[in-house]
C-alpha cells in the first residue's frame, strides 16, 4: 500500500497503520461511580475488540498507547493495578492473539516495567514473533521524547565505535533506532476522551499522520467509532507539503 509514501495524495481505503490513545477509562468509571481500575478493565475489552476490527480490516500494524512515560505519575494503587492488569491481560490473551496469527511487540523503557512484566513481555513476543498477521505494537512506559532520546543514543554509540561518521547522521539514522523503526509511519491517529493532544506519543512517527479526535470514551469505543475514523481517513488529501493542483496534475 502507498499512502505512507511522501508524495502520494489520495489515501487508500484502509490506513496501513492505525495508532490509537487510548484514552477515557478514568472518566467512565467515574461516570458509574466505579474506581478508575475497572474503567481500565472495561478498556481491556475495547481494545480487543479494536484489535479484532483492524485485523479483519486488512490493518497491517495496530500501535496502542497503554501508558505513558508520564503516567508513572499516578497515584501509586492506580499504577499498581495497572501493572497488574498488563500482566493479567498477557496472560490471558496471549494465546488467542498467537492463534489469530497476531505478531506482539512492545515499546517503552522495558526495565522500568519490573521484573514480573518484563518476562511476559518478552514470552509473547517470542511466542509470536514468525506471526504474519496484524503488528501489533503495545506502547507501555513509553514517551516520544524517550525514544528520540534512546535513538540518538543509539547513533551516539555507532559513532563512538567508529562506525558512523556525524556527518553521515540523516533522519533514516534516527529512525532506523527508533522503536517502531521498521514500521511505516501511522496514516491514522485515533486519540478517545475529548483531549486534543498528543501526551508524548509517537511524536517522530506521527509527523504526517491524519489525527482524528473522538469524545467517545475508550471503554465505549465501538466498531461504529473505527467506521467513523476510518472514513474521516478516506476524506483526507494527504499532500505531503505540496499543493492540492499539483496532486490534481499527477493523478491525471
Ligand atoms: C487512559 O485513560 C488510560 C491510561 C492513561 C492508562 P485515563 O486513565 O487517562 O482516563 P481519564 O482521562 O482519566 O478519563
Ligand atoms: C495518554 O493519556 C496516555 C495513554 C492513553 C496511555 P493520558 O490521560 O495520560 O494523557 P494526559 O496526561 O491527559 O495528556
Ligand atoms: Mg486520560
Amino acid at each position: 500500500m502507498s499512502a505512507t509514501s511522501p508524495g502520494v495524495s489520495i489515501s487508500s481505503a484502509v490506513p496501513e497503520h492505525v495508532a490509537v490513545i487510548m484514552d477515557g477509562n478514568g472518566r467512565w468509571a467515574g461516570r458509574r461511580a466505579l474506581p478508575r481500575h475497572a474503567g481500565h478493565k472495561a478498556g481491556v475489552k475495547a481494545a480487543r475488540s479494536a484489535v479484532e476490527t483492524c485485523a479483519e480490516s486488512g490493518v497491517k500494524c495496530l500501535t496502542l498507547f497503554a501508558f505513558s512515560s508520564e503516567n508513572w505519575r499516578r497515584p501509586r494503587e492506580e499504577v499498581g493495578a495497572l501493572m497488574a492488569l498488563f500482566v493479567e491481560v498477557l496472560k490471558r490473551e496471549t494465546e488467542e492473539l498467537h492463534r489469530n496469527n497476531i505478531r506482539l511487540r512492545f515499546i517503552g523503557d522495558r526495565p522500568s516495567l519490573g521484573k514480573r512484566l518484563a518476562q511476559r513481555i518478552a514470552a509473547a513476543e517470542a511466542l509470536t514473533a514468525d506471526n504474519t498477521g496484524l503488528d501489533l505494537n503495545v506502547a507501555m512506559a513509553y514517551g516520544g521524547r524517550w525514544d528520540i532520546v534512546e535513538a540518538a543514543r543509539r547513533a551516539a554509540e555507532r559513532v563512538a565505535a567508529g562506525e558512523l561518521s556525524p556527518a553521515d547522521i540523516s533522519e533514516e539514522t534516527i529512525r532506523g533506532h527508533l522503536a517502531l523503526g521498521d514500521c511505516p509511519d501511522p496514516d491514522l491517529l485515533i486519540r478517545t476522551g475529548g483531549e486534543h493532544r498528543i501526551s508524548n506519543f509517537l511524536l517522530w512517527n506521527l509527523a504526517y499522520a491524519e489525527v482524528f479526535f473522538t469524545p467517545t470514551l475508550w471503554p465505549d469505543f465501538s466498531n461504529a467509532d473505527i467506521d467513523a475514523a476510518f472514513s474521516f481517513y478516506r476524506e483526507r488529501q494527504r499532500r505531503f507539503g505540496r499543493t492540492a493542483e499539483q496532486l490534481e496534475a499527477r493523478s491525471c
